[in-house]
């Protein structure tokens, strides 16, 4: 990974106009980042320290309000080909069926028009969802609709999957099969991925390394490399899983703290 990374983030902040009081917000400030072709990037953080925000910034959904943001040595200044989202609150079209919901992420690729159909039938196939293909999203449950974001993100192929903690709404147990299963395709297709997660323990199962985040303003406090090896899981009884763990748990502890007592910036 001594290359050029694929990803680079530099001074990156992120300022909101909060049009109900009339104020500015700083969401993220000073945030430096370099991801490297092939590499999963786990992000962790206390809830609102602008995890989304810099995802957002990634998928050229968001402008930085200072900084720069660039992929493949191109500044970033709207959402591309080679970057997918999968998003928090799945954002889905309401109106469409599972296997259409899964179209658009084909829709705006006119070179990927020949074979769409069995592309989304493999995508929809992937996460675990065929049978529910002419299903609205309505009639699905949360942890099956995140699948259905999971598989438009996924049917166009991209470099770059930026992943908005996409396991969040799935069961514990579809979550456990769900990771593995993103574990082995990831590791398959070598993509790049930018994944946000609340969890320790699947920040250490799926990260290469993991950026951890602070709030108050949102900013990365430290990027711990994991040298453990794959499959993590099988590895957590381990000292060094362990020692991690623990050092990542006192990490997000202070700031938990702080959020808790109601810190403000
Ligand atoms: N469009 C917006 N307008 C104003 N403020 C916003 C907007 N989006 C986010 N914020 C604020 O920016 C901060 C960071 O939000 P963000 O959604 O990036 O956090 P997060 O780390 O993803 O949180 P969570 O873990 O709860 O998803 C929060 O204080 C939030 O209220
Ligand atoms: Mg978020």
């Amino acid at each position: 990974m001594a290359n050029d990374p694929i990803i680079r983030i530099r001074d990156l902040s992120v300022r909101y106009h909060v049009a109900r009081t009339g104020a500015w917000l700083t969401a993220v400030r000073h945030v430096d980042l370099d991801v490297y072709e092939g590499e999963f990037l786990t992000v962790l953080g206390p809830s609102g320290c602008g995890k989304t925000t810099v995802l957002n910034c990634l998928a050229g959904l968001v402008a930085p309000t200072s900084g720069e943001l660039a992929v493949d040595g191109r500044p970033v200044t709207g959402p591309g080909p080679e970057r997918a989202v999968v998003f928090q609150d799945y954002a889905l079209l309401p109106w469409r069926t599972v296997t259409d919901n899964v179209r658009f992420g084909l829709e705006m690729q006119p070179r990927l028009r020949a074979g769409a159909d069995e592309r989304i039938a493999e995508a929809i196939q992937l996460v675990g969802l065929a049978g529910f293909e002419h299903s609205y999203p309505r009639e699905l449950s949360g942890g099956m609709q995140q699948r259905v974001g999971l598989a438009r993100a996924l049917v166009a192929d991209p470099r770059i999957l930026l992943m908005d903690e996409p396991l969040g709404a799935v069961d514990a147990l579809t979550r456990e099969v769900m990771r593995a299963e993103l574990e082995r395709i990831i590791a398959a297709t070598g993509k790049t991925v930018v994944f946000i997660t609340h969890g320790i323990d699947e920040a250490i199962q799926l990260g290469d390394r993991i950026a951890v985040f602070s709030s108050h303003p949102g900013t990365i406090k430290e990027i711990v490399p994991v040298d453990l090896p794959r499959p993590r899981s099988a590895h957590a009884n381990t000292t060094a899983y362990q020692d991690l763990r623990h050092h990542l748990w006192k990490c997000l502890e202070a700031d938990a703290t702080a959020a808790a007592m109601g810190a403000t910036e």
